[in-house]
């Protein structure tokens, strides 16, 4: 297939073009590179010896998206383009909405225009809210007492795609409920590059780990889990990445939802040791109170994607602190050098 990934410059988009191309397939990257660098697409080309179609172009403009795809084929879209920060989009959320919701509404016609009926989304479990259960299946509910416009963005770009699954019969979609994607490849070529200061704790700790930062904020130690601190389900990111070819694979008229997690709960202090262990560096932290909006545990029942998709994780959290490690000694300042 040749598939279009929009933000495919990022840190999802880069590992999954890497593995389409692994497994024979073309790739088309559509990214203004608001939250990116170029040279991530250049190491993916490097790491696979294939060249990619690169396009930069803002997906919330119809004019820019349809001059920059003008003579480009694709059969398949991966729309992983978009603003991910919770805080902010609690400070700005009218920015969040409107890159949030325009970029799939401009891609959605685009593809009906072209008649492109393949696409798999990135959704987030953050679209569950609190957890009724231990493990989350897909059955749990969806949108209810959801706490920022990030998540709120989610839910309803989830919500867009099914109406336009119900006007338009062919469009066979998926959406993919990531839970906390972490690591790198192995090469330590590719990785996440958060500009700024770190939002998410396993790029935290990298830098904390490699000297940029002198300690890690643990954000509450009295939740009701193993240790007091926020459990999470972290997901090596290859693995995330095959999850999105065996959907892309498996898509069919009509809209399917996955959880891509490993059913697996790690601690704030468990990850911080596996990080240590991984490193062979301290990774000094302290106490301080829970960050507003955060969860106890959030943990996913992954049954259903490998039911329907035959995927499932196969890489450990100590393989993804052990990559992550590899990306952050090699590269300090991420793609800057
Ligand atoms: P990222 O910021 O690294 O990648 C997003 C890419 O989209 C960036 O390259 C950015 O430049 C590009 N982009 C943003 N706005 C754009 C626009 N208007 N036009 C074209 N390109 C644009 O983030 P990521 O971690 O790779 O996440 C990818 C997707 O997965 C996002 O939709 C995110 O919400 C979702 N997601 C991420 C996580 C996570 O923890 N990383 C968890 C759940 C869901
Ligand atoms: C965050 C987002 C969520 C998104 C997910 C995956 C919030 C409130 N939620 O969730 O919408 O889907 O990322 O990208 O931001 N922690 C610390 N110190 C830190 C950072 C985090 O102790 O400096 C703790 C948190 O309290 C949590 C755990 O580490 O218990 C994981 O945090 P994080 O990586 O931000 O992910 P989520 O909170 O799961």
């Amino acid at each position: 297939m040749r598939v279009l990934l929009t933000g495919g410059a990022g840190y999802i988009g880069s590992h999954t073009a890497l593995v389409l191309l692994e497994q024979g397939h073309q790739v088309v990257v559509l990214d203004d590179l608001s939250n990116s660098s170029r040279e991530s697409v250049r190491r993916v080309e490097e790491l696979t010896g294939q060249e990619i179609v690169f396009v930069q172009a803002d997906l919330t403009d119809p004019h820019a998206t349809r001059a920059g795809l003008d003579d480009i084929a694709f059969d398949a879209v991966i729309h992983f383009a978009g603003l991910k920060a919770v805080g902010e989009s609690v400070e700005q959320p009218t920015r969040y909405y409107r890159v949030n919701l325009d970029s799939t509404l401009v891609l959605l016609d685009l593809m009906r225009e072209r008649d492109v009926t393949r696409l798999v989304f990135s959704s987030s479990a953050t679209v569950y809210g609190d957890p009724q259960t231990p493990l989350i299946a897909e059955t749990h509910p969806v949108g209810v007492g959801l706490t920022n416009p990030y998540g709120w963005s989610k839910a309803m770009n989830e919500q867009i795609i099914r109406d336009a699954a119900a006007a338009w019969p062919a469009l066979a979609a998926v959406n993919l409920r990531y839970f906390n994607p972490v690591g790198a490849h192995h090469s330590g070529r590719i990785g996440e590059d958060p500009s700024g200061i770190p939002n998410n704790l396993m790029p935290y700790v990298a830098q904390v780990a490699v000297g940029r930062r002198e300690r890690l904020a643990v954000f509450g130690d009295d939740y009701p889990t193993v240790d007091g601190t926020g459990v999470r389900d972290y997901i090596h990111v290859m693995d995330l990445a095959e999850g999105h070819v065996a959907a892309l694979t498996h898509a069919e008229p009509g809209v399917q939802a996955f959880n891509l997690g490993s059913g697996v709960g790690t601690s704030v202090l468990e990850a911080v040791r596996g990080f240590e262990e991984a490193s062979g560096r301290a990774v000094p932290y302290a106490i301080h109170p829970r960050r507003a909006g955060d969860l106890a545990t959030v943990v996913a029942d992954p049954a259903l994607a490998f039911e329907r998709l035959g995927w499932r994780t196969t890489r450990s959290f100590t393989e993804a602190c052990r990559d992550a490690w590899a990306w952050q000694s090699a590269n300090p300042r991420g793609y800057a050098g």
